[in-house]
């Protein structure tokens, strides 16, 4: 038995993780999964009605009770601090030391892509984003602040630690799944400290790993060759701030972000899953979000989880789904959030619960 924290947040996040739900309660009826739903309501409207966003013990609780965590997005255009979203999702990452922010990029059908002429086979790579520091620590201040001559600090931490665990884990997938090249995003050219410890660490782990090529390419120049050569990628790894713009742009090139999924992970320790998009303010209750990057999502969280080929039969019914042209407008189709859903999970074959 596994048990799931679900917490659908704001926005589109309620109606694209219903559908991941869908999916995953389907699989639990007719195949060998046991799975146990527990949902939580964090999310803007509590944190206006209430004051709370993360509750106390929040942490510790997920830790206890759960094997992993599946969220919508957080972003409400009436909190415009976007503080319950910085302490749930920000603290879940930083909480929980969810240290890889995994990120594939893949084109599942030709149509999809914006770019030109591109087979699927020339978008298939995972961007490996830095989860816990970087830009995203909220360290900084103002001096002066509200006159002419304020000044903004905002600091962008690099520990040692944090940044050769993630290269670690970039190469580490590089080896376990075969692919041959690692190629690591900076703007060392500029930011000469962090950006240096970066180089360094980079080719110190590079060496461990004779097998695998160690590429380095400014970030400016990734998101040029990104559009231009995506092919050329396998692993990329960057830092918090730089993978969050990069795998927008992936999400870009693999045909939106209603596609695009995503694991923050700590091995051997409970991790959050959640589709790369955010809550869509304009898109939200018209039903009209595409569920995919959601259900992906809850594909990868059963790969974590140790089901991995439930995790394959998800995506074969998605790709079937989109080659039927069953899907929301974003993709072409017709279909509602939830015809959406449904035509995914139909495509799932029965095999009876074991
Ligand atoms: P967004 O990802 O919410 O949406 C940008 C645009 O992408 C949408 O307007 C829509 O055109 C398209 N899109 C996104 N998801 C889609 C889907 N499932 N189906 C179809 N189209 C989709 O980004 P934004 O507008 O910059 O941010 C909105 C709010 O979400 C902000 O508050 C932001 O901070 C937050 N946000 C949260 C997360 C998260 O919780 N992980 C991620 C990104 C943004
Ligand atoms: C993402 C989002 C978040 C981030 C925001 C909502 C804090 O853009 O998950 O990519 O910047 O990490
Ligand atoms: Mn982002």
């Amino acid at each position: 038995m596994k048990r799931i924290a679900v917490i659908p947040g704001d926005g589109i996040g309620p109606e694209v993780v219903r559908e991941a739900v869908r999916v995953l309660k389907h699989l639990q009826d007719t195949k060998a999964v046991e799975l146990e739903f527990v949902d939580f309501d964090w999310s803007a409207e509590k944190f206006l009605r209430d004051g709370v966003s993360l509750p106390p013990g929040a942490l510790e609780m997920l830790t206890a009770e759960f094997d992993a965590i599946l969220a919508g997005a957080f972003g409400d255009p009436r909190v415009p601090s976007n503080k319950h979203a910085e302490d749930i999702l920000l603290g879940m990452r930083r909480g929980l030391d969810l240290y890889i922010n995994l990120r594939p990029v893949r084109l599942l059908n030709e149509r999809l892509t914006p770019l030109l002429n591109r087979k699927t086979s020339d978008i298939d790579f995972v961007v490996f984003r830095e989860n816990t520091e970087g830009a995203y620590c909220a360290a900084g201040g103002f001096l002066k602040h509200g006159t002419d001559d304020e000044i903004a600090l905002q600091e962008d931490v690099s520990t040692r630690r944090g940044v050769e665990r993630i290269i670690v884990a970039a190469f580490e997938y590089a080896r376990e799944n075969g692919r041959k090249r690692v190629t690591m995003a900076d703007k060392s050219n500029v930011q000469r400290f962090g950006g240096d410890l970066w180089q360094r660490v980079f080719k110190e782990v590079a060496k461990t790993y004779p097998e695998i090529e160690a590429n380095h390419q400014y970030v400016d120049a990734m998101a040029m060759h990104m559009v231009l050569d995506p092919a050329q990628y396998d692993v990329i790894v960057s830092n918090n701030l730089f993978g969050d713009i990069l795998t927008d742009l992936g999400a870009a090139i693999q045909g939106g972000l209603g596609l695009a999924a995503s694991g923050n992970i700590h091995p051997g320790k409970v991790s959050l899953f959640e589709p790369v998009h955010g809550s869509a303010p304009p898109l939200a209750g018209k039903g009209i979000a595409n569920p995919i990057g959601a259900i992906l999502t809850s594909a990868m969280m059963l790969e974590y989880l140790g089901f991995q080929t439930l995790s394959n039969e998800i995506e074969d019914a998605v790709r079937g789904a989109i080659s039927a042209n069953e899907t929301t407008r974003d993709l072409g189709g017709q279909l509602s959030t939830q015809q959406a859903g449904a035509a995914i999970t139909a495509r799932l074959v029965n095999t009876g619960k074991k």
